[in-house]
């Protein structure tokens, strides 16, 4: 979800507006996605390197994550969303981390739609973690060093128990994967556009799902290969 900042400096307003405008465009996302059917939405929301922005910028969008979960959880339960975080948690103010629990237990049992949302989170963090954890159970002697295989290290990830991602968007203009998911998008399509997250509407989104149904996925093999079986 980038382009806030942007968005927000185009119209001459503090960067803080941008952010409030893409919380908009989120809960429209959800709303979208959600409607066409997809599974699981995970939703780049604070990396663990924007703790290096300007003070005003990361104490505006810490009140902005409480703000906007005590407004949205109630009615993203009712539509059956189930929300949870992803990411080192423990580094956030009190009152998020609390409100942070409060929507994930509301929401747990929903299954419409999981909205992932990756907060102080980073995809090479995400990769240590899970060699932390195996490497802790080897030495506590209930695993094998040698049963250690892609599958083992994919369930000991934060998302372990769901699917890796299909499509990967980046709005903004940028085309990096700036340390979001980086094992699970081993072979996610990936989708840059240059429209601002602000102005991501309904019409962007679709247009990110057509493009993706042009996409042939063929893990590896040839084309005409993946003809054949379907
Ligand atoms: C993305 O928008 C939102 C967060 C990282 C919280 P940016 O704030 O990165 O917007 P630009 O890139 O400065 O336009
Ligand atoms: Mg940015």
């Amino acid at each position: 979800m980038d382009g806030n900042g942007r968005w927000a400096k185009k119209r001459l307003l503090p960067r803080n507006m941008g952010h409030r405008k893409g919380v908009e465009t989120t809960r429209r996302a959800i709303g979208f996605f959600s409607e066409a059917g997809v599974e699981n939405l995970t939703l780049f929301a604070f990396s663990s390197e924007n703790w290096g922005r300007p003070q005003a910028e990361v104490s505006g969008l810490m009140e902005l994550f409480v703000h906007s979960l005590k407004q949205n959880t109630e009615e993203l339960h009712q539509r059956k969303i189930r929300i949870r975080f992803i990411g080192e948690r423990r580094s956030f103010p009190e009152q998020l981390q609390s409100q942070i629990k409060e929507s994930e237990a509301l929401t747990r049992n929903n299954s419409k739609m999981t909205v992932n949302v990756a907060a102080n989170y980073g995809g090479q963090w995400d990769i240590v973690s899970s060699a932390k954890k195996l490497a802790q159970q080897v030495q506590d002697g209930h695993l094998q060093a040698d049963d250690i295989d892609v599958p083992a290290f994919s369930a000991a990830l934060s998302m372990g128990d769901i699917a890796d991602p299909d499509l990967f968007i980046r709005t903004g203009g940028e085309q990096r994967i700036s340390n979001f998911l980086l094992w699970q998008c081993a072979y996610s399509e990936l989708y840059f556009c240059d429209v601002l997250w602000p102005d991501f509407t309904e019409r962007e989104m679709q247009k990110s799902l057509d493009e993706y149904a042009r996409r042939q996925r063929r893990y590896g093999k040839t084309g005409e290969q993946k003809e054949e079986i379907q």
